[in-house]
């Protein structure tokens, strides 16, 4: 049995994790960094650097610590190595690389949307390629076809905003506070999704791409009319946004031939709602439905850590670099 340490620090969660090829997490902590952004309404970068770089090491040593175990018991150390805010991506990669180098332990570099892509695979061993990916976070929007590690066909992007983005967005128009994609959710299950009539972007193009700029103007313009309960707001931006991810997903469906399972992955897979139509979409089409339980959705260090244990055998070299973008 293999055991892999994944370090994570692309965006505002400093995360530590320690996973086994039989799919334990055998220790894991992560320190959210929402009380320090929140004052700014969102993530400042050189905040979110200066927190992983003071709670990452003796993180490390908490999470060895709680599994008993030393970081030579481990096969590898998987960190993230992009897509992020950069000085936290190198924070991680450089104290994985240092790691590394004490104790000739291979470092692989992972990809942070591979960690999402592939975190069903962690929480549900009979999830097998290839399968459908819908991965939504805060930075991302993206239809994949997943055939293998390392084998994603993008099918679908943004052309603007991503779901997260937006999610955020919104609850800082609502003024709802800081995480925003709970907030909203937390909202809506007060309001009526058709009190308020908002666009559906690309809905109905057929190219399965999104947009959500649009979306969120129209939310500003509702906020501003002082027309409508916010909660109605919030209960309908979040309708809007699961029907343009609906209808998209049907279009991008139709091309990806021999695929039975659909996936959602990333922060926004934590929202109730969307899971719940994509689950109705996936039973629509005949389709097997698997999302990671919310807390593999967002960010953390066991799916990164999973990544490892999936690409075991690869060891990257310590002069590799951080990436602030790096496309799957
Ligand atoms: O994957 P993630 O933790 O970080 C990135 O890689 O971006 O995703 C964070 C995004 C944020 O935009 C956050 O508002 C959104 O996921 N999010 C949610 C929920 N939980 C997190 N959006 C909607 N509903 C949620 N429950
Ligand atoms: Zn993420």
């Amino acid at each position: 049995m293999a055991l892999v340490l994944g370090i994570e620090s692309s965006c505002d969660e400093t995360a530590v994790a320690l996973v086994d090829s039989d799919r334990r997490i055998v220790a894991q902590r992560i320190a959210s960094q929402d009380a320090e952004h929140a004052p700014f309404g969102g993530v400042v970068p050189e905040i979110a650097a200066r927190a992983h770089a003071e709670r990452l090491a003796p993180m490390i040593d908490g999470v060895l610590a709680d599994a008993n175990i030393s970081l030579t018991d481990c096969d590898a150390i998987a960190a993230t190595a992009g897509p992020g805010l950069i000085g936290g991506v190198m924070v991680g990669l450089v104290s994985a690389k240092a790691l590394a180098m004490a104790t000739d332990i291979p470092l692989i570099a992972i990809n942070h949307l591979e960690g999402h892509a592939l975190s069903p695979r962690l929480a549900d061993e009979s999830i097998d390629f290839p399968y459908a990916l819908l991965l939504v976070s805060g930075g991302h929007c993206q239809i994949l076809r997943v055939d293998g590690v390392g084998k994603y066909r993008r099918l679908a992007t943004t052309i603007d905003d991503a779901l997260g983005e937006a999610f955020d967005k919104t609850a800082k128009i609502l003024k709802l506070g800081f995480p925003g994609g709970p907030a909203v959710e937390r909202k809506a299950m007060e309001g009526n999704p058709r009190a308020v009539p908002l666009p559906r972007p690309m809905v109905g193009s057929g190219e399965p791409h999104f947009s959500f700029a649009g979306l969120k103007s129209a939310v500003l313009r509702a906020h501003e009319s002082g027309r409508y309960e916010v909660a109605d707001i919030a209960a309908s931006f979040q309708q809007a946004a699961v029907d343009c991810v609906t209808d998209r997903l049907r279009i991008a469906l139709r091309s990806m031939i021999g695929v039975d399972t659909l996936v959602v992955a990333g922060g926004v897979a934590a929202n109730a709602t969307v899971r719940g139509a994509l689950e109705k979409l996936a039973a629509d089409h005949g389709m097997r439905f698997a999302a990671p339980p919310p807390a593999l959705c967002t960010d953390n260090a066991a799916m990164i850590a999973w990544a490892g244990i999936e690409r075991l055998g690869q060891s990257d070299p310590l002069d590799i670099s951080a990436r602030p973008r790096w496309p799957l």
